[in-house]
């Protein structure tokens, strides 16, 4: 196994065969995840089985709790071209964050993606953390996010009445590398806790800049048979659109993570 160093965050992982793991490849593998947030394996042929059996190196793999997932295995969901006005993965996110225990690794496989257009972006939220203005971060120091599922449940039909909010801090510290990352996405945060409306809202827009900086970004190009590992606890991601009509087919699966703190 040799590693390619992607950009600012990101490692492509060569010359190894998902399905033929051995012993030794495992603890290098954990150990990119961990230095490099995001982990891109080409040329790989990955049927539903071998995706979860490959998630086992990062937890128990999730049911979603909202979307429903493909057929025997309602761990994984297919990620399609609903169009452009469908595309609800188009904004900063780190997965899931509106449940009390968001997962660790979010794993990601192409089945079949455009020539053109459809990049994944992904943002270091340790850099984003590191370079944050030293006043803000004191003042944010300690201060709570508040993350709800709303938008996921009204797009899955769901009635609003059911929404569930959770707390999770602004900066969180990474269980396993101790490193602290900024923690706040656009799509699940609704407000900062113990502040009015107006400065939640201020604070908010200059921490989702701060988030997603360029130099901050790996742009990831798909092709058939890539598979991308991401940690959700020091990156956020992007999915751009810009395929038209294309055929766009992804199988995405989560692990089980733990209590930000
Ligand atoms: C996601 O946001 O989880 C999916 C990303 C993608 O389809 O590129």
């Amino acid at each position: 196994m040799d590693i390619k160093e992607l950009g600012p965050i990101g490692a492509e992982l060569t010359n190894l065969d998902l399905t033929q793991l051995s012993k030794e490849d495992i603890p290098h593998i954990r150990q990119s995840f961990l230095d490099y947030s995001v982990i891109v394996f080409r040329n790989q042929n990955l049927n539903p089985i071998d995706l979860k059996n490959i998630s086992r190196l990062w937890g128990e793999a999730l049911i979603h709790p909202v979307f429903k997932g493909i057929e025997n295995h309602p761990e994984i969901i297919e990620i399609r071209n609903y169009g452009e006005k469908y595309h609800t993965n188009a904004h900063w996110h780190s997965d899931v964050t509106f449940e009390e225990c968001p997962p660790d690794a979010t794993l990601l496989y192409s089945l079949e993606v455009p020539e053109e257009g459809g990049d994944t972006l992904f943002s270091s939220q340790y850099l984003a953390y590191e370079d944050l203005d030293m006043d803000l971060k004191s003042s944010l120091s300690g201060k709570l996010a508040i993350h709800s599922n709303i938008g996921v449940l009204m797009l899955s039909g769901g009635d609003p009445k059911d929404a569930k909010t959770v707390e999770h801090p602004i900066f969180r510290e990474h269980p396993e590398t101790g490193k602290k990352a900024l923690y706040v996405t656009e799509a699940f945060v609704k407000s900062i806790k113990d502040l009015d409306s107006a400065e939640s809202r201020r604070i908010l827009d200059l921490l989702y800049k701060q988030a997603s900086k360029e130099e901050y970004i790996y742009r990831h190009k798909w092709s058939n048979g890539d598979l991308v590992v991401w940690d959700n606890r020091s990156v956020q991601h992007y999915a751009e659109h810009g395929y038209g009509d294309a055929t766009r087919t992804m199988h995405r699966l989560t692990t089980s993570g733990s209590k930000p703190f």
